[in-house]
């Protein structure tokens, strides 16, 4: 596997983050029945690392999203590829998130679960792209602020590859050209 990119935000920096985010979760849902919820693909890795910084017994599930219209842009307009396999009603439900950039896609699902009637519906999100979010989101755990350039690592791909690296790089329009099995 080549080098690609320029390293953003390291290994380190990374499992050091998550693992305040993990310790603010575990204080803040002491006592809850708490489910985890991660929007694959991008948020595996996230959800493997960031739950085991959570000291609480936690339920997890999974849902898979794809986004309708322009390939390159998220319309907002999801479809529900695979739903969760719980029932979400009268618990406390944390939404796991690999980044969030326009936040249309997480406006959408927000609404279709609180349609479920949780306890509490929040967001933790290792990446936010700054002053793009085109909905303003309430995101209560936030790993890092970035600027919103295309990045690649740690679950987010370039064309399904270099999910991965276990940092984050920021690409180039430089980096993009070629294919990512070069
Ligand atoms: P949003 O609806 O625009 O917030 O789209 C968020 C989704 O787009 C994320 O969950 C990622 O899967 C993908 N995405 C957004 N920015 C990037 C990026 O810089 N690199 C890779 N995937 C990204
Ligand atoms: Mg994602």
């Amino acid at each position: 596997m080549r080098d690609i990119g320029t390293t953003l935000i390291s290994e380190e920096q990374i499992q050091n983050r998550l693992r305040e985010m993990g310790e603010q979760i575990t204080t803040d849902y002491e006592g809850r029945d708490t489910i985890l919820v991660a929007v694959l693909k991008g948020a595996f890795m996230v959800m493997a690392d960031l739950s085991r910084y959570i000291r609480l017994p936690v339920d997890m599930d999974f849902m898979a999203v794809s986004s309708y219209g322009a390939a390159t842009k998220t319309s907002g307009v999801v479809r529900i590829i695979k739903d969760l396999d719980q029932e979400i009603a009268g618990r406390h439900v944390l939404i796991v998130e690999d980044i969030i950039d326009s936040g249309l896609t997480l406006k959408y699902l927000l609404k279709n679960l609180a349609v479920r009637r949780p306890a509490s519906l929040e967001i933790a999100a290792l990446l936010v792209k700054t002053g793009i979010q085109e909905v303003p989101l309430d995101v209560r755990y936030v790993g890092f602020e970035i600027p919103p350039d295309f990045v690649v690592g740690y679950g987010l791909d370039w064309v399904g590859r270099y999910r991965n690296l276990p940092y984050v790089v920021t690409m180039s329009d430089d980096d993009l050209q070629g294919s990512p099995l070069d």
